[in-house]
């Protein structure tokens, strides 16, 4: 487990860390896009409680691959709470701050887990960006992998519809047929049942779910590629980074939680958030007010104000 570094404590010591640093790792969650009014998955007003609210056992499983394969209709029934915000062009100040870090040169990689698209309307360029968890930018048939832009299946998403594959519905793939083994009598022929796999033909966004692996560039840009890759090498983030800044995010979700213990335990790391984090040893923690407000008070005291503003006025 990661140890404190003793030298780290305040608000004058994180603007530091930031001042010096040239390649910082910021890992963000939900709690950076909901001044955008999108709800976070885990606080009292988020996602799940809400989900609880509607019946759901365990909210999770509305991310669980095994129950989207046996049953795409409880994904399908919330899905709409999570749809990017249809006006596309607002960012927050605490985007715009991760903008301003790349504009400075000193953004090694966002890694985010966030499926909003957020970052890239604030200027985060894909080279700078991991998304971990996916997003909704495309999607695809989870039986014969037909791909198109996310935008196509978000009709049917608002509309609380199970989005149907064009190609499977023009050629339907073979069902299984099964014969179910019933209790009887003598006289009785056995029934013939099909037993049709529910998430045949069905349209699934590019989000990871749980369950399924995280994209391949999160683990190579962390550590490396197992394989040689025909790109030119590039040295894995985690040799290279010298500070962490973890934003908005509960870090309650691997592998993602575990970039902090991958670090050679001499990076430096600071947390953004509403609440402590009590499971992962940060140096300095920023709380209670919002990420918004602490990035915009880190930058009058780096003197960046004015540029944050340029930022989220564009
Ligand atoms: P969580 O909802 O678990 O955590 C969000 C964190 O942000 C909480 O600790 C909040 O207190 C904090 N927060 C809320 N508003 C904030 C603000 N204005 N400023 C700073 N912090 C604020 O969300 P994640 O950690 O992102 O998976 O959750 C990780 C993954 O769990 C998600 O990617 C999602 C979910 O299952 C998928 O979407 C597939």
């Amino acid at each position: 487990k990661r140890q404190k570094l003793a030298q780290y404590n305040t608000v004058s010591d994180a603007v530091e860390l930031i001042r010096n640093a040239k390649n910082i790792i910021v890992l963000t969650g939900a709690g950076i896009s909901t001044s955008l009014g999108i709800p976070d998955f885990r606080s009292d007003t988020g996602i799940y409680a809400k989900l609880a609210e509607c019946g759901l056992n365990d909210p999770q499983e509305m991310f669980d691959i095994d129950v989207f394969r046996s049953d795409p209709s409880i994904f399908y029934s919330f899905a709409r709470l999570i749809l990017p915000p249809s006006s596309s062009s607002r960012f927050t100040p605490t985007h715009a701050f991760i903008r301003l870090l790349q504009d400075k040169g000193k953004l090694l990689t966002n890694y985010t887990q966030n499926i909003d698209g957020v970052e890239s309307v604030a200027g985060i360029r894909g080279e700078k960006l991991v998304q971990c968890h996916g997003s909704f930018g495309g999607a695809g048939c989870v039986t014969c992998g037909y791909k198109c832009p996310g935008e196509v299946i978000f009709g049917d998403i608002r509309a609380g519809r199970i989005p149907k594959c064009p190609l499977c519905l023009e050629n339907p793939p073979m069902t299984t047929t099964t014969k179910k083994g019933k209790k009887r009598t003598e006289n009785e022929e056995e029934e013939e049942e099909e037993d049709v796999d529910p998430s045949l033909g069905v349209m699934k966004p590019d989000i990871t779910f749980f369950g399924e692996p995280l994209p391949p560039t999160f683990s190579s840009r962390l550590l490396g590629s197992p394989t040689p890759s025909t790109s030119p090498p590039r040295t894995p983030d985690a040799e290279c980074c010298d500070l962490l800044i973890a934003i908005g995010t509960s870090l309650k979700v691997s592998p993602v939680s575990e970039i902090l213990g991958l670090l050679p335990p001499h990076v430096p790391a600071v947390y953004v958030g509403i609440e402590a984090v009590k499971h992962v040893e940060f140096d300095v923690q920023l709380l209670g007010v919002g990420s918004d407000v602490v990035v915009e008070e880190v930058c009058r005291r780096l003197n960046w104000s004015d540029e944050l503003r340029a930022i989220v006025s564009r």
